[in-house]
C-alpha cells in the first residue's frame, strides 16, 4: 500500500489558438545547432508542417525531417525514425501530429540519448536519465502525449500494443494550438475525442492511490486515483461532453476544437498520474489483433468496463454523469450511477464510434485469447477498482462482440 501520491507534467505547456506560431523562438530556448521534426505525410500536405520547420530555419537553425511516421506505429516505423535520427544526431526533436507521431518522437528521443534500440526501453522506468528536449506539438485532441509519461508502440509479430513508462518521456515544452486541430477529418476527432473520454473516466475511477497493492518502494507506473489528478479529469469530462459532438460535427467551429484541445490535455494529465485501467487493458490486444484505432477501440469497450466497475464506485458515475449533464432528478444509487453509462453510449453513437467487436473482424473463437492477454497486463488490472477475473474479462468481450 501507499500513503503518497504525485504529480508529473511536462516541463512547461503552451496553450492558445495560434501559438505554434511560437514554436521556432521556444526550440530557441534550447540553443540547439540542429533540430529533428518527426510528423507525416498527411500533416505535410495539410500545410501544418512547412510553416513550423521554415521558421525555425529562419531563425538559424538546421532543420531535418522525418515524415514517415504512421498512425498507430509499428515498430517498424520506431526503427526507421531511430536510423534517420542517428544521421542527423539533433539537439532538439519536435514531433508534430497524434499520439502516434509524438510517441515515435519520444522513442527516437530516448534511444538518442541512450543508445541501444527501443525494445531496452519497454516496460516501467528502464529509461535511465533525462533526454534530450522533445517539444510536441498535438495535432488532434485525443492522447495527451503531449504531457504523458507514455509511448506506444505495435509490436506487429506478437499482435500487441506495448507501452513505455518513463517519467524521462515527459516532454520538455507541449505547445497546445486548438488550430492545428481544424483539420482533423470527422473519424479522427471523434476518434481521438473518446481516447480523451476514456482516459479521464479511467483516472477518475481508478484504484485509489492508498488501496492500491503495491509496495511504495515498487517503480509503478501510476499513483491511483488521487486529488488533483481528479480535478484535471472531472473538468476534462465536462469539457468532452460540452465540445466533443460539435467538434465532430463542425470541424471549423474554433470554441469547440479549443474546449476539446484542453480537454486532452487535462485528461492526459489525469491518466498520466492517476491511471489508465481495464479499457486500455482490453484495447492493447484488440489493437494489436485487427485494424481499429486506439480512441475506436477504447470507445467500444468503454461503457461496458463502466458497467462492470459500477458497484464499486457509484458516488464517481454519478459525478460523471452530472459533468455529462444527465437529469438526475429522482434518481440515486445504482441508477443515477448507471447514467454515466447511457450519457457514455449517447456520445459513442452520435459520433459514430463502432459498438461491435464482430464488426471490427473479430472473431468469436479469439475473445479468450483476448481476455487472458488482457489479464495478463497486471498494472492496469491492479488500477481497475473492480478487480477483475479472466473470466469476466472473456464476460465483457462477449458483452461487446
Ligand atoms: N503516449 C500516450 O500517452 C498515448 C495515450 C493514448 C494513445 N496513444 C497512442 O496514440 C496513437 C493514436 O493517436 P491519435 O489518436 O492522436 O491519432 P494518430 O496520431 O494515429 O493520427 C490519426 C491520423 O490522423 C491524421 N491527423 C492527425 N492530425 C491531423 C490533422 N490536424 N489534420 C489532418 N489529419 C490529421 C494523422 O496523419 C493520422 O493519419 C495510438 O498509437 C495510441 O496507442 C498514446
Ligand atoms: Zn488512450
Amino acid at each position: 500500500m501507499r500513503d503518497f501520491w504525485t504529480f508529473g507534467s511536462a516541463g512547461q505547456i503552451v496553450f492558445g489558438r495560434g501559438v505554434s506560431r511560437r514554436a521556432a523562438s521556444i526550440a530557441g530556448r534550447f540553443q540547439p545547432q540542429r533540430v529533428l521534426v518527426l510528423s507525416d505525410r498527411i500533416l505535410q500536405k495539410a500545410g501544418i508542417v512547412s510553416p513550423i520547420v521554415t521558421a525555425i530555419r529562419e531563425s538559424g537553425v538546421e532543420v531535418a525531417e522525418f515524415l514517415d511516421c504512421e498512425p498507430e506505429p509499428a515498430t517498424t516505423i520506431a526503427d526507421a525514425a531511430i536510423h534517420a535520427a542517428r544521421q542527423v544526431n539533433p539537439d532538439v526533436i519536435i514531433a508534430i501530429g497524434g499520439g502516434s507521431n509524438m510517441d515515435v518522437a519520444k522513442i527516437v528521443t530516448a534511444v538518442l540519448t541512450h543508445g541501444g534500440t527501443y525494445s531496452d526501453y519497454f516496460g516501467h522506468e528502464k529509461i535511465p536519465g533525462p533526454l534530450k528536449p522533445l517539444i510536441c506539438l498535438p495535432t488532434t485532441s485525443g492522447t495527451g502525449s503531449e504531457v504523458s509519461h507514455a509511448a506506444v508502440l505495435t509490436d506487429t509479430a506478437n499482435h500487441i500494443k506495448v507501452s513505455t513508462l518513463s517519467q524521462y518521456l515527459r516532454p520538455a515544452v507541449a505547445i497546445v494550438d486548438p488550430l492545428l486541430t481544424v483539420s482533423c477529418p470527422a473519424k479522427v476527432t471523434a476518434d481521438s475525442g473518446i481516447d480523451a473520454l476514456t482516459h479521464a473516466v479511467e483516472a477518475f475511477t481508478a484504484t485509489r492511490f492508498d488501496e492500491l497493492e503495491v509496495s511504495p518502494d515498487e517503480p509503478f507506473p501510476y499513483c491511483g486515483k488521487q486529488p488533483l489528478g481528479d480535478c484535471l479529469a472531472e473538468r476534462a469530462i465536462e469539457l468532452v461532453g460540452r465540445h466533443l459532438e460539435t467538434a465532430v460535427r463542425e470541424p471549423r467551429n474554433l470554441d469547440a476544437r479549443e474546449g476539446m484541445s484542453l480537454a486532452a490535455l487535462l485528461a492526459g494529465l489525469a491518466f498520466s498520474n492517476n491511471a489508465v485501467a481495464a479499457v486500455h487493458g482490453l484495447e492493447y490486444p484488440v489493437g494489436g489483433l485487427v485494424h481499429v484505432s486506439h480512441g475506436a477501440g477504447n470507445g467500444l469497450f468503454l461503457p461496458a468496463v463502466m458497467k462492470f466497475n459500477l458497484p464499486a464506485r457509484v458516488p464517481e458515475l454519478i459525478r460523471i454523469a452530472e459533468l455529462l449533464g444527465e437529469d438526475l432528478v429522482g434518481l440515486d444509487g445504482n441508477a443515477a450511477a448507471n447514467r454515466a453509462v447511457i450519457a457514455v453510449e449517447r456520445i459513442r453513437r452520435a459520433i459514430g464510434i463502432p459498438e461491435h467487436l464482430r464488426d471490427l473482424g473479430v472473431k468469436p473463437e479469439q475473445l479468450p485469447e483476448l481476455a487472458r492477454k488482457t489479464h495478463a497486463i497486471t498494472r492496469l488490472m491492479l488500477l481497475t477498482p473492480r478487480r477483475p477475473s479472466e473470466v469476466d474479462l472473456l464476460q465483457i468481450l462477449e458483452e461487446c462482440f
